[in-house]
């Protein structure tokens, strides 16, 4: 697989997928089709499932609801199957965690590892990100938004398919408290000067360091790129307005 290339790439999520029904890859929701288990709401028993069925795909969650604890929240786009948020989860049973997916079958996969730990600080929605922290997260709820190694869309045509673009900022900017962190890691070189061209011209955020206990969590991509000699690209900007 070229480096660059979007690894185990997969359709657009369509309407019907984000609607978050139970199928192994992404498709189009069948009605004779098993839906996931239900969330976790709070008090619900340890294993009763992390994957969230979303009810509406207009209405905005309400975090303070769907967890044990109120808590500090921070979300990942594109969990995959969970390598960081699983380690990062475990570490921080004082914070809670969202993972949103378009794959089920990898939420699925991050569902049972997260079952299995007796995690109750982490959820996991299957979404398009974009949507996600635009319509369905609330204003200023975030204080970390972990993206990591999004499909970077390679050919020049593809581009605006790109998660991070022009507009991701102003969304970021809304779905974090004041002094959250967008922290962000890719291989892909054109994606990150990319990257740091919409962060740099947006005068709501300012570049920062990742912490080192951040960058100890590696990913499944991270590392299988890290194997083939790729380098690895990180940035991190703060809300400060
Ligand atoms: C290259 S993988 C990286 C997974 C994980 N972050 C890691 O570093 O191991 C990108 C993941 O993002 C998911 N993804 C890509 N675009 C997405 C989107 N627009 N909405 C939700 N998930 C998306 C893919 O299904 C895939 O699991």
């Amino acid at each position: 697989m070229e480096p660059s290339a979007p690894p185990l790439a997969d359709p657009p999520a369509t309407a019907a997928t984000q609607a978050g029904a139970g199928q192994g890859t992404a498709g189009p929701v069948s009605s004779t089709e098993t839906l996931p288990p239900l969330g976790c709401p709070p008090n619900a028993p340890v294993g009763f499932g992390l994957i969230h069925p979303l009810a509406s795909i207009l209405d905005r969650l309400d975090p303070t609801r769907l967890f044990r604890q109120p808590q500090p929240l921070e979300v990942e786009l594109g969990s995959g199957d969970g390598s960081f948020l699983l380690q990062h989860a475990l570490r921080h049973p004082d914070r809670n965690f969202i993972g949103v997916e378009r794959l089920l079958g990898r939420l699925r996969k991050l569902d049972r590892k997260g079952g299995r730990a007796g995690l109750t600080n982490l959820l996991l929605v299957r979404i398009e990100a974009g949507y996600f922290l635009e319509y369905l997260l609330p204003p200023a709820t975030a204080q970390a938004l972990h993206i990591y190694f999004p499909d970077p869309w390679p050919k020049k045509r593809h581009r605006k398919h790109r998660l991070v673009n022009e507009r991701f900022p102003d969304i970021a900017r809304q779905a974090l408290v004041p002094g959250g962190i967008v922290y962000l890691r890719t291989d892909n070189e054109d994606y990150f000067t990319q990257m740091r061209a919409v962060f740099g011209a947006n005068a709501a955020f300012q570049e920062t360091e990742t912490p080192v206990v951040l960058t100890e969590l590696v990913t499944d991509f991270e590392r299988h790129f890290q194997a083939q000699g790729v380098a690895i690209r990180r940035a991190a900007y703060q809300r400060t307005s």
